[in-house]
């Protein structure tokens, strides 16, 4: 008795799967007694095949429904798996073979999701770590100016031999704060996206004369030659003059600050579809481990000498940035103790 309700329940349950093939069941039932009707004249022959036919046809929805039911659970199952994390790998979901071309899809769709995930974490963590260095170097900073203004108002303002150079770092400092706050503000509105570009040609030697006339006073300063090699006359070449303006400005900055003596040269070399161009110092350099971050942003080889000279950390993030917002690629050759160069390509 209960064995029978047992089976009774399963074949319910297996019919009540295959209820999808409800239509075509009867669809196939309808065609063949009509057909049996046209076809036989045997009244009772006919019958039994009928009665036949349908039990037959129980019996075939009812393996239907089995196979069905079987392979809905194991989707369910692999589909819940993954809602609650039992997966640490694709490799693990395994559906039987009939499903095979399913099980490649789930794994994929797997496979995408831990990706997202991860890279969700990453960027938590990006910012997270870029909120930190902010918070850090606003600090610094700023407690240094607090810290010089608070003992001059010690005593120390009336001390003919430190109040003028206690307000010069002082005043040094708000230059490194607002350099910091211009830099953070470039910083954010490139990655938001909102960094507008408006490309076109533009003469390069006129362009780049300008910037390095306005750039000698601060080579001079530290006795360093500061050299333009010119391209052929009218070269025309195509950019954003006032983002590019501050891809200039960044690095021949940097080959200022990071070279003690000798020169600083911008080189424009003409090549077919493009024009190189080059800034080389004769400076400190950087090892190969180092170039490898430098564009990192906040990354400093040497914190307190990039801050002495009033460096951000930001400069060659932002360079970067621009200059593949150009299409092109910032490339670094430099040698420690010898000097850098660092190049990027204009489209002419
Ligand atoms: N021309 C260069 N010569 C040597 N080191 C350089 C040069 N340009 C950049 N660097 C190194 O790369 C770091 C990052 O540069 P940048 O992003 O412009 O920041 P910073 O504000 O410190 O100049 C610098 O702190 C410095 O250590
Ligand atoms: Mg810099």
């Amino acid at each position: 008795m209960d064995i029978g309700l047992k089976v009774w329940n399963e074949v319910k349950d297996n019919l009540s799967s295959a209820k999808v093939y409800l239509k075509e069941f009867l669809f196939f039932n309808a065609i063949f007694i009509l057909f049996s009707f046209l076809i036989i004249d045997n009244r009772i022959i006919v019958f039994t095949l009928i009665i036949l036919l349908f039990l037959l046809s129980l019996v075939f929805l009812n393996m239907v429904g089995y196979k069905r039911k079987g392979e809905l659970n194991e989707v369910k199952s692999v589909v819940a798996g993954i809602r609650k994390n039992t997966f640490n790998r694709p490799e693990e979901i395994k559906l039987s073979k009939n499903l095979q071309a399913l099980q490649e899809e789930i794994k994929q769709m797997f496979e995408k999701e831990i990706n997202d995930i991860e890279y969700l974490k990453k960027l938590e963590r990006v910012r997270t770590e870029f909120l930190a260095n902010v918070s850090h170097e606003l600090r610094t900073p700023i407690f240094a100016i607090q810290g010089y203004i608070e003992t001059l108002l010690d005593g120390a303002i009336d001390d003919k031999n430190v109040n003028k150079n206690f307000l010069d770092k002082a005043n040094q400092h708000t230059i490194n704060l607002s350099n910091l706050l211009s830099d953070l503000i470039d910083i954010s509105m490139i990655e938001s996206g909102e960094m507008r570009m408006s490309y076109r040609y533009f003469d390069i030697n006129e362009y780049i004369s300008q910037i390095i006339q306005e750039m000698t006073t601060m080579a001079k300063e530290k006795n360093i030659e500061l050299v333009y090699h010119p391209a052929k006359a009218g070269l025309q070449l195509f950019g954003d003059k006032s983002k590019l303006k501050q891809v200039f400005t960044n690095l021949i900055t940097n080959a200022i600050k990071y070279t003690e003596h000798g020169k600083v040269e911008v080189l424009v070399e003409e090549e077919q579809k493009y024009a190189k161009i080059i800034i080389r110092d004769t400076g400190i350099g950087i090892s190969q481990e180092d170039i490898a971050r430098i564009f990192e942003r906040f990354y400093r080889v040497d914190k307190a000498r990039s801050r002495a000279v009033g460096g951000t950390g930001l400069g060659l993030a932002i360079v970067k940035h621009i200059v593949e917002a150009h299409n092109s690629k910032i490339e670094v050759k430099s040698e420690p103790g010898v000097g850098s160069e660092f190049s990027f390509r204009l489209k002419k």
